[in-house]
């Protein structure tokens, strides 16, 4: 949780509510002794409300000074053996004359949790404050929220039951509309959920920055929960997590488990695009360059012309007349540099939309079914091809397999938030060897399989080969 903390100021006032034995602090601390990154003072403040821990919570912040002053960071702290929802809605509703709410840089938060029904004194004090919400630990996360200073960042530990409970709508929109949420982390094991009043909780972690601009991104990344295990990142645009127009607001965590398996199948390939002798290029016809040679539909003395509006499934569907693009582009001397050869040419869209299942999305042109000498590929499109001509049949069909499977879909998904897919991430992708791509493309005999068929024929392949 420490660790992520974005760039802090100098001097950072620190808010652990709900301190326990002061472990996050100790864990903060530690994180700015270690990195070194331009933190000079820590001024923490902690809250807690039993009585009896307070003694190991004073050990730990006496092992925080020896750190710091070890590292060369002052350390100062004020512990506050009092109710932090009491304290705080009181200083925040300006009940306590003359005393200000205080105000943090950065938070780390385990809150307690806890039902508390609606005339309890802990409501009451929440509602003061315009926080109306059902539990402990969204009212402790509300109230950090105000506590903190425009860009003041809070990592909190929490059950993961505010992102879609239907009773923390209010909950979400307060937090949504101040905190940025930059970092989700999830456990993929149940198992090293917390326990609860004997109930066993699925916990979140989050990183989020008080702001009102929602990131365009926001890392999901998860492990097994146990000591020392490994961290898989991903980046998902932040309107995957939260749609844009959900009145409900539910913040959608996406399943990762497949990311840290995708990564392992990808890094088994061992063959490039060239070493295949594949090539894959941008589309070259610039629509706005070459209009005066662009046709609605085909005449004599054009070619097809292609967008991703051609797709159909698993082929291309041409023409497509009752679209809005060109369909045709005259072949003259001025536009064939800008053509293609007739031949096999997988075809894979640059842009996908968020309501497109997969970022890469690929789809076959085929001269069979598109009878012509020429062809014009349009910008929005990336093409493979074998030297600027067609590839082999078997090899394409492979490829067309492969590029289509979940595997490299949830590979991608790991370093690109993007809807968008460039020639130098096709270029830089790691890919089955030839016979492999050639196994697959015989033994598909159609382009129109489900998903499912795609991943099956594709992992039987990948795994032949280990
Ligand atoms: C889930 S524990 C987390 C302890 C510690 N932060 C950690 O991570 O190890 C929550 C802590 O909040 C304390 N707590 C519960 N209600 C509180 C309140 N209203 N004000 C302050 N502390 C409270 C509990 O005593 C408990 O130590």
């Amino acid at each position: 949780m420490a660790s992520m903390f974005g760039p802090l100021p100098r001097t950072v006032r620190l808010l652990d509510a709900g301190a326990g034995a002061g472990a996050l602090t100790l864990a903060f601390v530690s994180r700015c002794c270690e990195k070194r990154d331009g933190v000079r003072a820590i001024e923490a403040t902690l809250y807690e409300l039993d009585g009896e821990i307070l003694e190991a919570l004073a050990a730990t912040m006496r092992e925080c000074e020896r750190r710091c002053c070890g590292a060369g960071i002052r350390f100062t702290f004020t512990i506050h053996s009092a109710d932090f929802i009491q304290e705080m809605s009181s200083r925040l509703a300006g009940d306590l004359f003359g005393t200000m709410p205080p105000a943090f840089d950065a938070a780390i938060a385990n809150p307690p949790y806890r039902k508390i029904s609606t005339d309890s004194v802990e409501r009451r004090a929440l509602r003061s404050v315009g926080v109306e919400t059902s539990n402990l630990y969204t009212g402790f996360i509300a109230l950090i929220q105000r506590l903190l200073v425009p860009g003041g960042q809070l990592v909190g530990i929490t059950p993961r039951s505010f992102c879609n409970g239907p009773y923390f709508r209010p909950f979400r929109e307060d937090f949504l509309s101040q905190l940025e949420l930059r970092r989700l982390h999830l456990f993929e094991s149940r198992k090293a959920a917390f326990r609860d009043d004997s109930v066993l909780q699925e916990n979140i972690i989050f990183h989020a920055v008080k702001g009102r601009h929602q990131p365009r991104e926001t890392i999901v990344s998860s492990s097994s929960g146990e000591r020392g295990g490994d961290i898989t990142e991903t980046v998902f645009p932040f309107a995957e997590i939260v749609h844009p127009h959900d009145a409900e607001k539910f913040i959608h965590i996406p399943a990762t488990a497949g990311h840290a398996s995708a990564k392992e199948t990808m890094d088994g390939l061992s063959s490039s695009l060239t070493s295949l002798g594949v090539t894959v290029s941008t589309g070259r016809v610039v629509d706005f360059r070459l209009k005066d040679a662009l046709r609605k539909e085909p005449e004599r003395g054009t070619v097809p012309l292609l967008y991703p509006c051609h797709f159909n499934g698993g082929t291309v569907h041409w023409p497509k007349l009752e679209g809005r693009k060109p369909n045709a582009i005259l072949d003259n001397a001025e536009t064939r540099p800008w053509l293609v050869p007739s031949g096999m040419y997988l075809l894979t869209k640059r842009f996908t939309s968020k309501e497109e299942r997969r970022r890469l999305v690929a789809c076959m042109f085929d001269p069979d079914q598109v009878k012509t000498e020429w062809v014009g590929f349009e910008n929005h499109l990336n093409y493979f091809h074998a030297n600027g001509h067609g590839l082999e049949r078997h090899i394409a069909i492979g490829l067309y397999a492969f590029l289509n499977s979940t595997v490299v879909d949830q590979y991608f998904r790991r370093f690109s938030g993007h809807t968008q897919v460039n020639a130098t991430d096709l270029r830089t992708l790691t890919y089955p060897d030839r016979d492999t791509l050639q196994a697959m493309g015989h033994e598909m005999t159609t382009l129109d399989l489900t998903q499912d068929e795609i991943d099956q024929l594709v992992t039987k392949h990948l795994h032949a080969r280990r």
